[in-house]
């Protein structure tokens, strides 16, 4: 029988990604996001290559009923979740703390902090009750480390991996595995969302260097989720080689 895997944040970039490579290794998929159109041709096209299901939920993490209620939604087949990814995530803008957008920092800790609570408890109640389960996160370097104008996806980050070490703890007795991998450079829409829409901006971020792919990642997510059951990695960081940490950077002059 298939296992299942649901992965928030699919409709680009590391989640996406990660859909496509999971239902390679033969997992059926619940891809989330809020761009209904892009999750239905993920479901498209995962389907025109592997011959797995596909089901699509519209919602916005950052609305405890709309997590609560696509979860209820998910019965028979659909509700025995092996593996949930938490990618689902964003930064919003690059400011000193002064000058910092309290809008944009409220939506970042809505998405980052308390969307990947709101799901995470109620999917992790489902794994308890199944007395097994795998759930990986998606932090950052900046989940361990502070950049200048960073502060508050930093801040995000960092209680991310908290959460994910909390979790690991307490769902132990239940023989659930809780994973975290930090990357740090990924090419993906990640710049174009934290710069608003700003191109020249977020294609300055992967200039001179060769960051990482959203491929990558999803790799590393296949390998920590293909262990074998009495092995659990417990937290990686990733970085492209010309990256040593969450800020430097070995860039082409
Ligand atoms: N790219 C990097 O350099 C990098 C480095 C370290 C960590 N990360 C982390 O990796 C994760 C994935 O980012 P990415 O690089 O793949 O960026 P991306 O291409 O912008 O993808 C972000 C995904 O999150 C979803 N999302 C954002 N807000 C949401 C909300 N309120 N409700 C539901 N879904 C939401 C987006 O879907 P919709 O817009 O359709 O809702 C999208 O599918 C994030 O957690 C990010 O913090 C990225």
């Amino acid at each position: 029988m298939n296992k299942l895997a649901l992965i928030t944040g699919a409709s680009s970039g590391i989640g996406r990604a990660t859909a496509l490579r999971l239902a390679k290794e033969g997992y059926n998929i619940i891809v989330t996001g809020r761009r209904n159109d892009r999750l239905e041709s993920l479901q498209s096209e995962i389907k025109s290559y592997y011959d797995v299901k596909v089901f699509t939920a519209q919602f916005d993490i950052q609305q405890k009923e709309a997590v609560q209620e696509f979860v209820n939604f998910l019965t028979g087949e659909w509700r025995d979740v092996d593996v949930l990814v938490n990618n689902a995530g964003l930064a919003l803008g690059k400011e000193s703390f002064q000058n910092g957008n309290l809008r944009d920092w409220d939506i970042m800790i809505d998405t980052n902090v308390k969307g990947m609570m709101y799901i995470s408890k109620l999917i992790s109640e489902i794994m308890v009750t199944r007395g097994q389960g795998h759930i990986v996160n998606i932090t950052s370097t900046a989940s361990t480390q502070v950049y200048k104008d960073g502060g508050i996806y930093c801040a995000s980050k960092h209680a991310a991996l908290a959460m994910s070490k909390s979790m690991r703890i307490d769902l132990l007795p239940h023989g659930i595995k809780v994973s975290s991998i930090s990357p740090g450079a990924v090419e993906t829409e990640f710049s174009t969302v934290r710069f608003k829409g700003d191109i020249i901006k977020a294609k300055d971020v992967y200039n001179g260097y060769t960051p990482l792919y959203a491929n990558d990642i999803a790799d590393m997510i296949a390998y920590v989720v293909n262990q074998p059951i009495h092995v659990n990695i417990n937290d990686i960081e990733v970085t492209c080689l010309a990256q040593a940490n969450a800020y430097y950077f070995n860039k082409n002059k």
